[in-house]
């Protein structure tokens, strides 16, 4: 296994130091580097590092609170015009994002994924926050930083969630 996947977990405290603007954009690469239906790449991404916007997108939701300690939350968002009918592009920005967090583990950053799309309720405060068009919609947020604590590995791997060609119900 790749030990970016191994290293990356949720962490959501975070030191002072800035993340550098290379880093931010071998991030951004990455995540636009991701599969997606029919190859649309139906994402955007907001960069957001003024305090202010910080404080207010750490209260879209209850578990949203380290958004504010972060210097720096990158916001995946959906660009409608670029939707299929199929509905698809949830499936689209999941594999950016997953991409956009590996890429951070592997520049040395801490990151946590924050829910956002679908809850109606979180994707209206943070189209407010981050003054979005109409076609754009907020799908998850990203805190990223340096920090002082440690990504623990935990061995996931569970035998009994995987089948051999067909799945028989007891
Ligand atoms: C779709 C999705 C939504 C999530 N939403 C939140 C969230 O709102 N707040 C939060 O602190 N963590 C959130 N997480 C992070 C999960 O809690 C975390 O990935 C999970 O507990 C496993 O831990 P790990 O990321 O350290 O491996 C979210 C993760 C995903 C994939």
């Amino acid at each position: 296994m790749l030990d970016v996947i191994k290293n990356r977990r949720s962490i959501r405290s975070y030191t002072d130091k800035d993340v550098e603007e290379n880093k931010i954009i071998e991030i951004l690469k990455a995540a636009m580097q991701a599969p997606s239906s029919k190859n649309s790449q139906p994402w955007e991404f907001v960069i957001v590092d003024d305090k202010d916007i910080l404080n207010e997108l750490s209260k879209v939701q209850h578990r949203a609170k380290h958004i504010k300690e972060a210097p720096i939350c990158l916001a995946v968002l959906g660009n409608k015009d670029r939707f299929l009918k199929a509905g698809k592009w949830m499936q689209d920005l999941g594999a950016s994002t997953e991409n956009l967090l590996l890429e951070a583990t592997n520049q040395g950053l801490a990151s946590c994924w924050t829910g956002v799309f679908p809850k109606n309720k979180v994707v209206n405060k943070v189209k407010v926050a981050l003054d979005l068009p109409e076609n754009l919609v907020p799908y998850a947020l990203i805190s990223i930083g340096y920090s002082n604590e440690k990504n623990k590995y935990i061995d996931r791997f569970d035998k009994n969630k995987v089948y051999r060609n067909k799945v028989k119900n007891e």
